[in-house]
Parts: structure tokens; C-alpha cells; sequence
């Protein structure tokens, strides 16, 4: 029998031959199972290298690499075209050279050709580009079929990338640390230097290629002015080298005030000539150690960073002298729109950090250079989970864009939820902003293709770090590969991302691959639903980690990220005929719809209007009672995330099976944090009840403070809506202490949750018994933003099929560490 269980738990595992990490992410080419691999029988033995050159090898190695993992063979290296079939793999021009009567179809650069062609009584598969990328993302996409086990038999197929540019930033510091940066430490610094080991940068400028990302701006647009020193060059230039295969060009964020900070001038007047001088000569410094840079990403005149307004200079003025450095290397210049002022009045209802960027921006259309790009935030204010887009993306004509997409989810979660942009990102990018009338969607204005510009497109803030699955959540890795797909192809449904990603990094058992896809494709809407309502943004913690609840944090603060909440109603009047004025930056046709109260989607009411919670909504609800619903209607569906998962057991690789279930688990707990902090704020301040008599209302709750406390103490939480009750208990004894109660409700099965505090410094440990038994112990050691009790520490333990009886007596011990004092908000017992 014993044997016989064994072999049953290998065989629902079969295909692991190791634990997977997710570090290989979506390319793992795993063993594809008979029945799909016989469909690649026809695939020649052989492949064919035309050209030469580092990526093109790439290629090649990638192609072996792919077909053996997932087919089992060994591709055969030919030096020229065999006779016999084979896998021609090259530029254009070099295959044309090669196969003179072959057609080949115009593509543009980095776009490819896959087909299965016949010529000498043979039939190849060709790979093509114009350039070497190109070909690479050929490989890329040829192997991305086998592996969602897609047919490639008689496949005649060109793509080619919607948009010229697509890139990714990393915010980096040379430290080692990432700014907002949730997958562990820098793959690329570490205590100001390069790291030694780059394979990590290799490896990840593998996985930008699998989706042709061509560019990454490595440090933080926070920049440290060290980064273009001449020491630091070579050690840039082995970061460099790591992507260079990968047809990954370097790019670095800059400091606008590096000439006064560094080197050695009075002035950073991008003005004066000596500036202007100083910036060229760091810029030919740098091409004499990477050849093939890419270019700056510059943050200036933005939460504190210095900028060309101190000498009453433009953002053209600054980004065009260093354009012009840069141009006769090929470089390129990115320039944020992200120019706004953090120390607005919050008293003048006339002022609106939204408007900023079209504000600055705006008059200096036409006015930068051919090699500068603009590059946007998505919405007005910051990634936030639900802002309208911004209004910047039809006010540039004459201005090269991209838009700036937040994959790391700072807004959203921080990859401790699952949080699947894609469905976000597919709105932005297909509204349309009528610049011209009908016909100006956001992602033909980034593709340069509305407005005629040469150059556009994407740029997303990734974050990864050294931790194994890169990102901190398997789950987010989605995020990263959705963005990569729709750089490439905007059109592509956020339903086919998502499915095309859950079959190359979990495999094609339809049951995972239903499970994972209804958990991404809503969770955004989920994720939205707890947290910030009907456009009013996250509601986060805006002064500090912005990840857990903090509706005050925004207001009365020079920001701008405000909502107006008081007690009335809720939102900001963003209206020409009475508020800030904001509509007006958009076209007639957009500008109608929000500065109308009755044709603004509710999921944006509150970002344009400012309303009574009593106010209905065009759903038929109130304002007051959609947040109430919204925020439990949310953290429900978070909750069944987790029993969705728990029915995937046995069918995911037990390792990576647990780490996700964990993150769920917490994730919905956290949903309920939020879910209390935001309807209790509201219901205090509105003081209007929830019809469905939900709010307030905790009947299974015992409060920490009101247990008998052996050692605790009791502990007020700030803001007093990121616990429950306002309070919790904490310990100071290093020998531990107990908080302990009797139960006195009907014997039956039950769950607990103890709602415990867990923060980054320090790892205290819990127990809990029941009478004297010990029924469960854990160490709180999640990696939270958080460094005191309260809304961002605030952890759900779950302890599943308590058998309970009346005048049990259930005892939770806490051993404090470091700074965490084992503090706890309260117990919820429910019946099973
Ligand atoms: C956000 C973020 C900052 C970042 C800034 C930016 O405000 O919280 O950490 O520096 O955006 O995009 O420049």
C-alpha cells in the first residue's frame, strides 16, 4: 500500500524533474508529453546559421536549447545550407544570399518570417529578419509554439512589432537596494559597485528577448550622478556585455545636476555651453565602453530632483542638449513626463497635480528634438489601479511617447497580490482619445502611427531582483510577459496572454491552465474592488510603502494625490465648469464624456467629480453603498482565489504549488485589512449604514485587547482603521507573553484566524494552544514593507478544522524579535 501511494504521488507530479523556482520563468521547455511532441516529428534534424554575430548565435543556441528540452533531440550545427532538411535560421540578406531564388516578404526591422518552404526537392523551415534581433525573436516565437504545443505545419508567417521602441527600466540604486523593487536585491549592483556575478542580467536579458524587449535603463530615475564617473564606465560596460547577446542595449538614468554635483562646474544650465560640453565628453566617455549604448532615462523637476527649472530652462531645453550628445552615437533620450510640483496648496481646490504633465508638456510640442522620446506615466497621477489615461498621449503631435507601465505593480499589490494588468493596459491602450475625431487610439499615437513620428512605444518599470522566481510572486512574472506581448502586438486579448503564459510556465493540464486563468484575468477588478472605489484612487498609504490602506495619507499634503473625502462625499472636481479644469486637456469628444457628471463611467466618477455618498451611481447604487459592497464583494473573491488554488493540489510542482498558495492566503487576508480599513473610515465618516448591516459588524471576532494579557499590552494602531477596533496588543519581553480566552460557543469543527502583525525587522514567533495542546506555530518572517503594526504588517494565519468545545480555553503565545513585538489585532473563529 505504502509503495503504492508513493508511485501515485510521483505520477501527479510526472514531467518535474526538478523543483522549479520560476526562474526559468516562460522559457522551460519542458518535456512536451508523446502525444503533443509527434506533431514535431517533421521539424529537420538540422539548423543553419546565416550571418554571424553574437545574437544571431543566441539564436542558434536558443533553437538547440528549446527543441532539446521540449522535444528530446539534438539539433544538428551545419555550416552551410545541407542537403537535407534543415532549420535556416538568418538575416535576409544573408539567406537571400544564400538561397538566391528564395521570395522573402519586406518586414520591418525586428520583425520576422517563419516558414516552411521547399526548394531543392526539400522542405526547410526558414527563420528570417532583417536584422539580427529579429531573427532571434523568430527563434523566440517559433519555440513558444512548440511549447503551447501549437502546429507549425506548413506555418508561412511574418509578425512585426506594432512599436519601434520596447523597453523596460529597472529603479535600481548602485547601493544594491531596488526603489520599489519587490523581488529581493539588484541583479545589477551591489554595495556601489557592478556585481561580479552577472549570469542573473544574462539570464534576464533572455527572457527580454523571448518578448523583444531591445532596451533597459538599469538604475533608479532617481539617479546617483556616480553612474557615469569614469571609474564606474567599465563596470557598466560588463552589464553591457551581459545583454549584448540578447539584443538588450544599456541604457542608464542620469542626474541632470551630475556637471555642478560631480563635475566639478558651477552650474547644471542646460543652457550654458560648458554644460552642454561637459555632457558630451561623458557621452563619448561611455561610447568608448559601450559601443552600442543605448541612452539616458532623465527624472528632473519631480520630487526633489533638480531640473532645468532652476534656470528657468524648459524640458526641451535639458532634453535636447543631451539628445544632441547622444545623436551622433545613435543614442536615444527618454524623457518623463512625470514633472509635477509636490508642494501644492491643498487648499486651493483649483490646483490639480493631473493637469501637470500636459501642462509643462503641451507648450512644447514640436519643440524636442527627433531622438528625444517623452515617456508617460499611463494616467495623470501615478499608477494608480484605475485613473483615466492621460491626457499627455494626445497632446504631443510633433513629439515622440511612450507610455510607462508599471509590471512591478506598486500601486497594486506589490507581487504579494496577484494582481494581471493586462486587462488594464488593454483599456489604456485602446482608448480612444479622438485627437482628430474618431481614430486616435493610445497605442497608434505610442506606434508614432497617428501623428507620423519616427520613433514611440513602451516602457515598463520591472523591478526584478535576485530572488528566485525574479519578481517576489510567480504570479507577477505574468505582468512582465503581458507587457512584452503587448509591446509587441497591443491587439493581442488579454485572455491569450494570459492562457499563453500559464502554458509555458505551468504546463498544458487544462484544468491548471482554466484555474490560473480565471484567477489572472479578474484580479485586477478584484484587486481594485478592495482598494481604491470608482476612481479615487488606491487609497493606499501615499506617504510610505503604498501597499496597505491609508485613505488620510493623501490629503491635506502638498501631493496632490487627493480624493476629498469628508463628510459629505468623496472626489475630486476635475470639471471645466467648476473644478480644476482637467477635462479640458482633452479632445472635445473625450472632454464631454468626463465633464459630464450623467456620461462619466462610474469607475471614474470619483476622479472627475466630486459627489454626496448619496449620490447614485449610473449603476443604480449609491456612492456610499458601492464602496461598501465593492470592498466585500472583493475580498470575497480573493478569499476563493485560495480555495481555487488548494483545487489545483497534486497537479502543480509541490514547491512552487506552496509558495503560490501562501502568497494567496496572505493576499486574501490582506483583502480583508483593506476591506475593514476603507469601510470602516467611510462608514465614520459618512456615518451611513450598510444595508446589508456588514460594516461594524464582527460577530466572530475576539479583540486581542479585551483577552486576558499575560505580558501584552494594549497598543493603539495608527490610523485607527488599520486594525480592528483601533487597537491591538503588542509584547516587550523577550521571554515571550500569552493573551489568552475561553470558548464558549457550540462544539463543532471550526477555523481561526489570529490576525497577527508582521513586520521587516525583526521575526517573532507565535503559538497557539488550545488547553494544552499546541495546535499550530509559526514565525512571522514575510517580507512586508512595514516596520510597526499596522495596515502594511497586518497577516491572517489560518488554522484550519479546529475540533472546539464550550470552556475551551485557546492561548496564543508571542515571542518577540528585533524590533517586532509579536503583536496581535484579534482572533476569528468561524464554523467550518
Ligand atoms: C512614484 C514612486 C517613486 C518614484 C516615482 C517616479 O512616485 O513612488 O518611488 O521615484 O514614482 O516614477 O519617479
Amino acid at each position: 500500500m505504502k509503495n503504492y501511494l508513493w508511485l501515485v504521488a510521483l505520477g501527479m507530479c510526472a514531467g518535474c524533474l526538478h523543483a522549479e523556482t520560476g526562474r526559468e520563468a516562460w522559457l522551460r521547455y519542458a518535456p512536451l508529453k508523446d502525444s503533443a511532441r509527434a506533431q514535431y516529428d517533421t521539424l529537420p534534424a538540422s539548423i543553419v546559421l546565416l550571418g554571424d554575430s553574437a545574437v544571431l548565435s543566441s539564436a542558434r543556441a536558443e533553437m538547440i536549447r528549446g527543441i532539446r528540452g521540449m522535444l528530446g533531440r539534438t539539433l544538428r550545427i551545419e555550416k552551410g545550407v545541407p542537403g537535407e532538411s534543415a532549420i535556416i535560421l538568418g538575416t535576409m540578406e544573408s539567406i537571400k544570399a544564400a538561397v538566391p531564388a528564395l521570395a522573402l516578404p519586406e518586414i520591418a526591422q525586428d520583425g520576422f518570417f517563419i516558414a516552411s518552404v521547399e526548394f531543392g526537392g526539400l522542405c526547410h523551415f526558414i527563420i528570417a529578419s532583417p536584422n539580427d534581433r529579429g531573427a532571434l525573436y523568430g527563434a523566440f516565437a517559433l519555440l513558444g509554439k512548440i511549447a503551447r504545443e501549437e502546429s507549425i505545419a506548413g506555418i508561412h508567417e511574418v509578425q512585426q512589432p506594432y512599436a519601434p521602441v520596447r523597453w523596460v527600466n529597472q529603479w535600481d540604486n548602485l547601493n544594491g537596494t531596488i526603489e520599489r523593487g519587490y523581488g529581493g536585491p539588484s541583479i545589477f549592483f551591489d554595495n556601489d559597485t557592478v556585481r561580479a556575478d552577472l549570469a542573473r542580467v544574462g539570464e534576464y536579458g533572455r527572457l527580454l528577448a523571448s518578448l523583444g524587449i531591445h532596451g533597459c535603463t538599469v538604475n533608479n530615475v532617481n539617479a546617483n550622478p556616480r553612474v557615469i564617473q569614469d571609474d564606474f564606465l567599465p563596470q557598466l560596460a560588463r552589464i553591457a556585455d551581459a545583454f549584448r547577446p540578447w539584443g538588450v542595449q544599456l541604457a542608464v538614468s542620469v542626474d541632470l545636476s551630475s556637471p555642478q554635483k560631480t563635475g566639478g562646474l558651477d552650474t547644471f544650465d542646460p543652457a550654458d555651453p560648458r554644460v552642454s560640453a561637459w555632457w558630451r565628453g561623458r557621452v563619448e566617455a561611455i561610447y568608448r565602453h559601450i559601443p552600442d549604448f543605448g541612452g539616458f532615462t532623465v527624472k528632473a523637476d519631480s520630487e526633489g530632483r533638480l531640473g532645468p527649472s532652476s534656470y528657468g530652462r524648459t524640458p526641451a531645453d535639458a532634453a535636447n542638449m543631451l539628445a544632441r550628445a547622444l545623436r551622433p552615437h545613435g543614442g536615444i533620450l527618454f524623457y518623463r513626463a512625470f514633472v509635477y510640483d509636490h508642494h501644492l496648496d491643498w487648499r486651493n481646490p483649483k490646483n490639480d497635480r493631473a493637469r501637470a504633465a500636459y501642462d509643462i508638456f503641451h507648450p512644447l510640442d514640436g519643440k524636442f528634438d527627433d531622438n528625444v522620446i517623452v515617456q508617460a506615466k499611463h494616467g495623470p497621477i501615478d499608477f494608480q489601479a484605475r485613473e483615466p489615461v492621460s491626457p499627455i498621449f494626445g497632446g504631443l503631435r510633433r513629439t515622440n511617447i511612450a507610455v510607462e507601465l508599471p509590471v512591478m505593480q506598486e500601486y497594486t499589490g506589490q507581487q504579494k497580490h496577484v494582481c494581471f494588468l493586462m486587462p488594464s493596459w488593454k483599456e489604456i491602450l485602446g482608448f480612444d482619445l479622438q485627437a482628430d475625431g474618431p481614430g486616435t487610439p493610445v497605442k497608434d499615437i505610442l506606434a508614432g502611427k497617428s501623428f507620423h513620428r519616427p520613433m514611440g512605444g513602451y516602457v515598463g518599470v520591472v523591478n526584478v531582483g535576485t530572488d528566485a522566481d525574479w519578481l517576489g510572486h510567480p504570479m507577477g512574472m505574468a505582468n512582465l510577459y503581458g507587457f512584452g506581448r503587448l509591446a509587441w502586438n497591443p491587439d493581442l486579448a488579454a485572455e491569450t496572454i494570459a492562457n499563453d503564459w500559464i502554458r509555458m510556465t505551468f504546463g498544458s493540464d487544462p484544468a491548471v491552465a482554466q484555474t490560473i486563468a480565471s484567477i489572472l484575468l479578474t484580479s485586477w477588478r478584484t484587486y481594485e474592488s478592495y482598494t481604491g472605489p470608482l476612481g479615487a484612487q488606491t487609497l493606499t498609504d501615499i506617504l510610505g510603502s503604498h501597499f496597505g490602506p491609508g485613505v488620510e495619507a493623501s490629503e491635506r499634503n502638498g501631493w496632490g494625490q487627493w480624493h476629498r473625502a469628508d463628510e459629505k462625499g468623496i472626489g475630486m472636481d476635475r470639471t471645466v465648469a467648476t473644478g480644476t479644469g482637467f477635462t479640458g486637456q482633452y479632445a472635445p469628444a473625450v472632454a464631454r464624456i468626463y465633464e459630464s457628471l450623467e456620461t462619466t463611467p462610474d469607475n471614474l466618477v470619483l476622479f472627475f467629480h466630486h459627489v454626496p455618498y448619496t449620490h447614485r451611481l449610473r449603476s443604480g447604487k449609491s456612492v456610499i453603498q458601492h464602496i461598501y459592497d465593492s470592498h466585500y464583494e472583493g475580498a470575497e473573491r480573493a478569499e476563493d482565489y485560495v480555495a481555487q488554488w488548494e483545487s489545483m493540489k497534486g497537479r502543480i510542482d509541490p514547491p512552487l504549488y506552496e509558495s503560490i498558495l501562501a502568497r494567496l492566503e496572505f493576499q486574501a487576508g490582506h483583502a480583508r485589512v483593506w476591506r475593514d480599513a476603507i469601510c470602516n473610515w467611510f462608514h465614520k465618516m459618512s456615518q451611513i449604514p450598510d444595508a446589508s448591516g456588514r460594516v461594524g459588524n464582527y460577530a466572530d471576532r475576539v479583540e486581542a485587547e479585551g483577552m486576558v494579557l499575560r505580558g501584552y499590552t494594549p497598543l493603539e494602531i495608527t490610523p485607527w482603521e488599520n486594525s480592528s477596533g483601533g487597537k491591538g496588543i503588542e509584547c516587550r519581553l523577550p521571554e515571550g507573553c500569552t493573551a489568552s480566552f475561553g470558548f464558549d460557543r457550540a462544539a463543532g469543527w471550526y477555523d481561526m484566524d489570529v490576525e497577527y502583525f508582521d513586520q521587516n525587522n525583526g521575526e517573532s514567533r507565535f503559538r497557539v494552544f488550545v488547553g494544552d495542546q499546541l495546535v499550530d506555530e509559526w514565525v512571522a518572517l514575510n517580507r512586508l514593507p512595514a516596520q510597526k503594526p499596522g495596515g502594511d504588517s497586518s497577516t491572517r494565519r489560518r488554522i484550519k478544522g479546529l475540533g472546539l468545545r464550550p470552556g475551551d480555553r485557546i492561548r496564543i503565545e508571542g515571542i518577540p524579535d528585533g524590533e517586532e513585538t509579536a503583536a496581535l489585532d484579534f482572533v476569528s473563529i468561524k464554523r467550518k
